[in-house]
């Protein structure tokens, strides 16, 4: 039997919520367990999707109370709307620390916005883009599929550190064609937060740019682009407590007088019988059609709530939980953190911990922890395969079965690990949830009966 998910009692459970840091909207959310027991929603797939701000719902109501046209008609709701996204687009700006030569794209997520940049840079069969053996897949396939540039990948250790002297090794081998080297700013997996400033100036002593996906990053970290010396970026609004749909991309205003990469509407001032078109002014031809107003107000109200609260008060809190939390989950028995906990203590890292239950599939564990405790976790190789194989230990004879087997739809059949992800509205007791539902499941095993669903990469009650 499924959950039912209960309207939350409170806005904001008091016992979690510091005073000191954003609300955050559903954080009191309850749900009835198989067995009966009424508990309140651990959340702790973060990284996935956070729950939005309360202050970005409150904005964002506002805002459509007098939406209109943008870009698109005249009248006192369409420049109420303008004025709206204008403003919106400078907190975002300053969230990011933008780089006055840099402008903004938006998109529908992270994914998008890099395979734009990938499609926009002049990039030839000639040139070297690097990436890392810990990025996110929508940081290597785009840099793959959309260039014809040659694409190598940086090593990284087991628990997801960039091997440095590889980068020099292959910028050194390289020299004079890698263009770029696109980075993760927070692994989704291992946490993992590279030195950008240093990544930075290696990058531009060889004559590269530097890209960075903060999908992960810029919930949890201060980026300032201009200090870090970042050329290009991206990240999504769903993961900064703005889930209504938008990706952002930063990037050097000389890519951006190039023609777009896909035209249409809203990206040329005129067109003329013969095909023969005058563009729009660069910071519009790159976004065809009518934009995401209302994922962008949303975003620049969330980037306006963590300046003002203050990178203190969030890292502070995110990195004294992190502390505890390896420290908790080390300690259960028959619980495998993939990284070392000791990672997370000498280590930049944000709150992302890959782990395995001796003995039980990942997607058996993700699922009793929802059915049987309310505890929302994500299972799978999650995006980023090629380290969760190394942390299994699958061999290419293993790896051919595995592909086989999910070619014909035996989702279940891929290794795997349980990730729980941390964010600002996140506390001890949610931490103390999971280590007591994760030594019952050690124990005990799963308490109630599933039926593996192949198709969905999942385990339901039975
Ligand atoms: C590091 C990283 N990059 C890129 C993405 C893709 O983001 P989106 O799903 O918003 O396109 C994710 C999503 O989880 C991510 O964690």
């Amino acid at each position: 039997m499924t959950p039912l998910l209960k309207p939350p009692t409170l806005p904001c459970d008091p016992t979690l919520c510091d005073p000191t840091l954003p609300r955050v909207l559903g954080t009191g959310s309850r749900t009835v367990l198989a067995d009966g027991r009424d508990v309140r929603v651990v959340q702790l797939n973060n990284a996935a999707t956070t729950p939005p701000f309360e202050r970005t719902v409150a904005e964002v109501a506002d805002f459509l109370g007098s939406y209109g046209a943008l870009h698109r008609g005249a009248g006192p709701r369409a420049r109420s709307t303008v004025e709206a996204v204008e403003r919106a687009i400078g907190r975002i700006e300053r969230f990011l620390g933008q780089p006055g030569g840099n402008g903004l794209l938006f998109t529908a997520n992270t994914s998008a916005a890099i395979n734009v940049l990938a499609r926009l840079l002049p990039l030839t069969a000639d040139d070297v883009v690097l990436t890392s053996e810990i990025e996110h897949t929508s940081n290597n396939l785009p840099w793959r599929y959309n260039t014809p540039a040659r694409v190598l990948d940086v090593r990284a250790d087991d628990a997801g550190a960039l091997d440095e002297a590889h980068l020099e090794a292959l910028l050194a081998e390289h020299a004079g064609r890698v263009r770029l080297l696109a980075v993760t700013g927070a692994s989704n997996l291992t946490g993992h937060c590279p030195d950008l400033a240093g990544l930075a100036a290696r990058c531009h002593a060889a004559g590269a740019l530097l890209f960075v996906d903060a999908a992960q990053l810029a919930p949890h970290r201060r980026i300032d682009m201009a200090a870090a010396g970042v050329d290009a970026l991206a990240c999504s609004a769903h993961k900064i407590y703005a889930p209504f749909g938008l990706g952002v991309l930063s990037l050097p205003r000389a890519v951006l007088d190039r023609a777009p990469a896909d035209p249409g509407g809203g990206s040329i001032d005129m067109v003329s019988d013969t095909g023969a078109v005058v563009w729009s002014p660069p910071a519009e031809r790159h976004q065809t059609g009518t934009w995401n107003a209302t994922g962008i107000v949303a975003l620049g109200a969330s980037c306006a709530t963590i300046l003002d609260t203050g990178w203190e008060a969030i890292e502070a809190h995110e990195r004294a939980l992190v502390r505890h939390a390896a420290a908790a989950l080390d300690a259960v028995d028959g619980v495998r953190l993939t990284v070392p906990a000791t990672a997370y203590l000498v280590d930049d890292r944000i709150g992302t911990f890959p782990f395995t239950v001796d003995g039980l599939h990942h997607a058996l564990v993700a699922a009793a922890l929802e059915h049987e405790h309310g505890i929302e976790v994500r299972a799978g190789t999650i995006c980023n395969h090629r380290l969760v194989r190394r942390w299994a230990g699958i061999d290419d004879a293993g790896q051919a079965r595995v592909e086989a087997a999910i070619a014909v739809g035996d989702r279940l059949a891929g290794y795997g690990i349980v990730r729980a992800s941390l964010a600002c509205h996140c506390g001890a007791e949610d931490v103390e949830r999971l280590v007591e539902a994760l030594t019952d499941l050690a124990v005990h095993g799963p308490r109630l009966r599933y039926r593996p669903v192949p198709a969905h990469e999942t385990y339901e009650p039975a």
